[in-house]
């Protein structure tokens, strides 16, 4: 999710504002706005795309006054497309607000406001939020804060000014982030200490649910009872480049420490009353029983979570999936008709071949369902129905953050057409969609053993070709594995199904070829560890990625990576670390560009 900034002091607010945004570019964003105090009103101004070509000319065009304090945003859309009335600040004028993060009741609380009389403006959560502000405000903005945060439930971080209380913000996050920095006389709020290191490098950390008050004697917390915190300063000392990676080596590494909240902001708000909704996309149960088949269609990493999609729909759905890369589906003449689904996997929304893939779905009369991270893209907006991933906006090249919210989004999926088309039944879909909620748990825990991560880095870094092998989902994964670490350490390696190999491949096998060797699934586990002695005897050195606990012959395995035990259906969401891992550290062991590696784009827009 995007940027907040919020400033109080004695300088013109307006380009401090501005400046601190620009600092927030690398995050990724749609849309930008300001709101400031002027004279006894909220000024706003705010426009969709880039700071220059949006708001900067839109300002350009505003006479204003001199204001000292406001609050600034960049938006990633996630309700609503990027335009002009989307934009933050949102409000309307008694109260103005700043918002990264999800509102996952939003609709329950706007069908509340709209019955006490309010409209609104825009297709936001966030507009939930403003307008709840300004129900619960009768000129005490701490209880009204205190009021509405009781009500909302979701991620945020939030930066608020109320007309009547000229020139105070007030500041208030759960899960998203957000701190507030410290200067003799100047206060401000940001997203990261990024957007105000140009001003101050002192700033506070701000806990959940804890609420900072800005004005022209200085900062001050309180919790929602209004009782005061004490908090102690903290001093960044790290530069500018640094502390957009969140102190981060590379967005890669950060992306991947995302995941738990990207899956997190995905999955819950897709789940009502302990089941998948789909409502909002209007994929009625009707729809689902009435398709033939499903098509999924993606490209790369959009392409390998469908095949995960794939092993899990016909497993629990029992009805046909193919999984075709876009740039042959577009040109296969493909035997989809009108009686079929065709789901369409983008994390930009704009890659080319997906998107011609998607139009001639279209022009064969199937209904198309796209799954797309960017709000507003091409896809998004060519497709029949649509639902955002809602990973935030993924800077490196390489694809993490993204692939794990559209595996997690096939797990959601394939319960709902699962359970739509009686193959699963009510208890079961409950069970196993509450397993998914509390996945984000056990990627937690994979993403903390990077020791076992770089100690396989150091292994393979000078190979000049690897093998990822698997069967059923393993294969799915091993696919995504070698495709990571091709793309950022510049290694070959393929991914082979493992009861495959002895059809040919193995003969590439000589002493000391690194294979890492997917082996979750329990009733294929066998199977898998008599490949891995097949290669173990032609010189192989194995790298094991199991269950903790499994029991591995030590003779044919060098080493294991163990993950946390959670149901295998869902271990593709916690496999998938290790993967990831293994590429980032070989890529830096490597001294490779890892956030651009050659050659690559993060976008293919081109066929
Ligand atoms: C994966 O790490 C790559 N970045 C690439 O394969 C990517 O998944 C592919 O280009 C598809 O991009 P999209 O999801 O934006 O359509
Ligand atoms: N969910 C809000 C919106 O779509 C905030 C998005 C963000 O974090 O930038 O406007």
């Amino acid at each position: 999710m995007c940027g907040i900034v919020g400033y109080v002091g004695r300088e013109e607010c307006t380009q401090i504002l501005v400046d601190s945004l620009r600092r927030l570019e690398y995050r990724g964003y749609d849309s930008a706005g300001i709101a400031v105090f002027e004279e006894d009103k909220i000024k706003t101004v705010k426009a969709k795309g880039k700071i220059n070509d949006g708001l900067v000319k839109k300002l350009k065009e505003t006479e204003h006054l001199f204001a000292t304090a406001g609050i600034g945003h960049t938006r990633w859309a996630t309700h609503g497309e990027p335009s002009d009335i989307n934009s933050h600040p949102i409000g309307n004028g008694r109260v103005s607000i700043v918002h990264n993060g999800i509102i996952e009741n939003y609709r329950e609380l706007k069908s509340f406001l709209i019955s006490k009389g309010y409209g609104f403006e825009s297709e936001t959560d966030t507009e939930t939020v403003a307008k709840l502000l300004d129900y619960y405000y009768d000129g005490n903005p701490l209880e009204a804060i205190s009021k509405a945060m009781n009500d909302i439930e979701g991620a945020y971080a939030l930066g608020i000014i109320f007309r009547e209380h000229r020139n105070k913000i007030f500041a208030i996050r759960k899960e998203s982030p957000l701190i507030v920095g410290k200067k003799d006389g100047e206060s401000f709020i940001a997203s990261d200490v990024t957007a105000i290191l140009e001003y101050t490098h002192d700033y506070y950390l701000l806990e959940h649910n804890a609420i900072a008050i800005l004005d022209e004697n200085g900062i001050k917390f309180c919790d929602v009872r209004g009782d005061e915190i004490q908090k102690e300063l903290q001093t960044a000392t790290w530069d500018a480049s640094a502390a957009q990676k969140g102190g981060y080596k590379h967005f890669m590494l950060k992306e991947i420490h995302e995941q738990p909240t990207a899956i997190r902001n995905t999955v819950s708000p897709r789940v009502k009353d302990g089941l998948p909704d789909f409502s909002e996309c209007g994929l009625t149960e009707e729809k689902i029983k009435s398709y033939r088949n499903i098509y999924i269609v993606g490209c790369g990493s959009a392409m390998h979570a469908g095949l995960v999609g794939k092993a899990l729909i016909e497993r629990l759905a029992r009805m046909p999936v193919s999984v075709d890369i876009a740039s042959e589906f577009r040109y296969c003449e493909p035997l989809v008709t009108k009686d079929d689904l065709v789901v369409i996997i983008s994390q930009s929304g704009e890659t080319a071949d997906t998107l011609a893939a998607l139009k001639l779905s279209k022009r064969l009369g199937a209904d198309t369902f796209a799954i797309v991270n960017v709000v507003g893209s091409s896809i998004a907006r060519e497709a029949d129905m649509v639902m955002y991933t809602n990973a935030g906006p993924e800077i490196s090249v390489c694809s993490t953050k993204a692939y794990a919210v559209q595996v997690a989004f096939m797990y959601l999926f394939a319960f709902e057409i699962a359970f739509a088309r009686g193959k699963l039944d009510e208890t079961r879909c409950r069970e196993l969609t509450e397993k998914l909620l509390e996945i984000p748990d056990a990627i937690k825990k994979c993403i903390e053993n990077e020791a076992a991560y770089q100690f396989v880095a150091s292994k393979i870094m000078n190979a000049d070709s690897l093998l990822y092998i698997g069967r059923g989902l393993d294969y799915s994964l091993s696919m995504e594995g070698s495709l990571k670490l091709k793309e950022i350490s510049y290694i070959h390696s393929e991914a082979y199904a493992a009861g495959e190999l002895k059809h040919g491949t193995i003969s590439l096998v000589t002493k000391d070829t690194p294979v890492i060797a997917i082996a979750t699934q329990s009733a294929l586990f066998e199977k898998t560890a008599s490949n891995v002695k097949e290669v173990k005897s032609r010189g192989a050195k194995v790298i094991m990625i199991c269950a903790e606990g499994t029991e591995v012959d030590s003779s044919s395995v060098d080493y294991k990576v163990e993950l946390p035990a959670v149901d295998e259906l869902l271990m593709p969401l916690t496999t998938v670390v290790p993967l990831q891992m293994i590429a980032y550290y070989t890529a830096v062991l490597r001294g490779n560009d890892v956030d651009m590696p050659r050659n690559l784009a993060k976008s293919v827009t081109v066929e």
